[in-house]
């Protein structure tokens, strides 16, 4: 009965177990991944649009190939995520669907636009290292198709925040102009980047059950921490300026002290704004219904294949 298939639900959590696709899970369970993994998918997807507006543009040829290679990984990203999304019975057609209409979220950093070379690089220094930070936890959540997707995304998310570091080292070692655009890219994304982690602990409302679950591991709040200090020294290595003069080592607390983001442009961002927001979702659109025909060759040559071997 429930209780006994809570009961036994309750201690596959607590032994730091993989709960499976088949296994019973309470509704409140189910929903709340299937939110988190929509969310996390549709990051994937609607965050490729930043940095392929680049790929035209990037300085050299071999630029341009890790660009393009890393936007790749973040489409492959996506169809990880919507595969271990299906597990929970929601096929990935109503994923696209509720993102097209507005129904579900992604990230918020993706709503700023790239506006300079720079930007690759600032956006996959900070945005990608953030995701690190958030996705390595990630790697040890309850949800078992969750945690596994989780582990391969890591993977190649750490070159892809090793690439921005790489393109940022070469603009900071150019010319003054070059440090310039790389200075400015930072001051622009810095804030961005903070607030990916979401609203403080103390606002999230899904902190406490995700946590209870072992979905999430830790709170928004350590989260951002870890990454402040991570960036720190990054940025020393970098040359490159912070843009938080209250940023600086606490002694008594071991980390670093820093100025949250604006909690409220978050909030607004969160609902599609944000100077590119409607750009992304049409964007989105515009793609979905241009690859029409692509879903549908490929369906009728599934259908020519199963009509031949049952032949
Ligand atoms: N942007 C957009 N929405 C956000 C957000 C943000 N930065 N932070 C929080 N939210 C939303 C939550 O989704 C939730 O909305 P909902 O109730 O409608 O689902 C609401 O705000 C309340 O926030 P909570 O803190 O209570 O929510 P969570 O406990 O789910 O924590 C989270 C938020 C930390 C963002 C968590 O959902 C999470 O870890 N998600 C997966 C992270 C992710 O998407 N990573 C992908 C990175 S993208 C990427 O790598 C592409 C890059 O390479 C270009």
């Amino acid at each position: 009965d429930e209780e006994e298939l809570q009961a036994r639900f309750d201690a596959v959590i607590a032994a730091d177990q993989k709960i499976e696709p088949r296994d019973w899970m309470p509704d409140a369970y189910r929903a709340t991944l299937l939110r988190q993994l929509a969310q996390h998918a549709n990051s994937e997807i609607v965050g490729m649009q930043p940095e392929a507006n680049w790929i035209s543009r990037a300085p050299t040829l071999k630029r341009k190939a890790i660009l393009l290679a890393k936007v790749q990984d973040e489409a492959g990203h996506g169809l990880y995520l919507y595969a271990a999304a299906e597990t929970l019975g929601v096929d990935r057609s109503q994923f696209l669907d509720d993102l097209d209409a507005g129904r579900q979220k992604y990230l918020s950093f993706i709503n700023y636009p790239t506006l300079t070379w720079a930007d690759t690089g600032a956006l996959a220094w900070l945005t990608d290292g953030a995701a690190i930070v958030n996705q390595v936890p990630l790697c040890r959540s309850s949800y078992g198709p969750y945690a596994r997707a989780m582990v391969r995304v890591c993977k190649e998310e750490s070159f892809h925040h090793r690439q921005g570091f790489d393109a940022l080292w070469a603009l900071t070692h150019g010319t003054d102009a070059q440090r310039a655009m790389a200075q400015d890219a930072i001051d622009r994304w810095w804030y961005p980047a903070l607030a990916m982690f979401g609203p403080p602990t103390r606002d999230s409302v899904h902190t406490e059950a995700s946590m209870r679950w072992r979905i999430k591991r830790f709170t928004n709040d350590e989260l951002r921490q870890r990454f402040v200090d991570i960036c720190v020294p990054q940025a020393e290595a970098l040359g490159v300026r912070l843009p938080d003069p209250d940023l600086r080592w606490n002694e008594e607390r071991g980390h670093y002290d820093f100025t949250e983001p604006d909690y409220d442009e978050l909030r607004r961002v969160i609902k599609g704004d944000g100077p590119a927001g409607r750009q992304r979702v049409a964007h989105r659109r515009r793609a979905h219904q241009a690859g029409a025909w692509v879903r549908e060759a490929s369906a009728a040559h599934a259908a020519k294949r199963r009509a031949r071997a049952a032949a």
